[in-house]
């Protein structure tokens, strides 16, 4: 089974309920199995595979998700793009619950992953840019024609949870000027160029993280997410048709010069 594109489904997000000719995978990688076995089908006339990044039954917390056998399943399937799919807080009055936001930066925060595939040779793979530049126009161009009310950039601080911040953290990331704020961007973003994939994330904004109103909790997240689920689904029908069939970005490339231990070491 192949697909060329990769949607991870965050918190409230679980299934794929519009493909179409659909098969349900179970990928085995070295990284041990996905979150989730993995939904292939048809979606506006591309092969698209679906993964629920924290399982069946939301079983990983976001330390635990597995994140490296996610990426790497969705590589041996053939993926080139990935949309990932978050919800997220606000650190900006501006950036209203129930909002999109398309980041182009990410802020790492994570403390106990697992964030890189290579582990026996040397690779510095480039991540000024985390985010995929092509996918993250298309997106934009998506949002922006569906009339949804959206922030074309943002700083996404990725904190490991599963706790949410204190509001001294909130005060901090905010006086950082950071946008947004999340639990799994990371590794993700990073682990998909390690794979030469392109990544972009469509965030969804539940709440005012604990520096505002009341501090969040997890039934404003998940009753917000709820709320957003039918834009998130008007986005990808959006988005999904618009992505170029070749690449034109630099991540396919991303290893080109990446990796730093000589030849010989690595085929002893
Ligand atoms: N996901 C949704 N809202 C969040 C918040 N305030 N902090 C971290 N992750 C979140």
């Amino acid at each position: 089974m192949k697909a060329e594109i990769g949607i991870i489904g965050g918190t409230g997000i679980y299934d794929s309920d519009a493909f179409e000719n659909v098969t349900e995978v179970d990928v085995d990688t070295p990284f041990g199995k996905p979150s989730s076995k993995i939904t292939i089908g048809d979606y506006e006339g591309r092969k698209v595979a679906f993964i629920s990044r924290h399982g069946k039954g939301h079983i990983y917390s976001p330390t635990h998700v597995p994140y490296r056998a996610n990426i790497y399943a969705f590589k041996k399937l053939g993926v080139e793009r990935i949309i990932s799919v978050a919800a997220v807080g606000s650190l900006k009055e501006e950036i209203k619950p129930l909002d999109i936001v398309i980041p182009d930066q990410i802020f790492d925060r994570t403390k106990h992953r697992k964030d890189t595939f290579f582990e026996d040779v040397v690779v510095h793979v480039g991540v000024a840019d985390p985010f995929c530049p092509e996918l993250r126009e298309v997106a934009i161009e998506a949002v922006k024609e569906l009339g949804l009310s959206y922030h074309d950039k943002g700083t996404y601080v990725c904190i490991e949870g599963p706790q949410f911040s204190t509001k001294a953290e909130s005060k901090f990331y905010r006086s950082m000027g950071f946008d947004i704020i999340g639990m799994t961007a990371l590794p993700e973003a990073k682990l998909a160029r390690e794979a030469e994939i392109c990544y972009v994330t469509i965030a969804a904004v539940t709440d005012y993280d604990v520096w505002k109103e009341e501090p969040v909790d997890v039934k404003t997240v998940l009753e917000n997410m709820a709320k957003n689920e039918e834009n998130i689904k008007a986005i990808l029908r959006k988005l999904i048709p618009k992505i170029p069939e070749e690449r034109e970005c630099e991540c396919k490339d991303a290893l080109k010069f990446a990796i730093t231990t000589s030849p010989e070491m690595i085929s002893e």
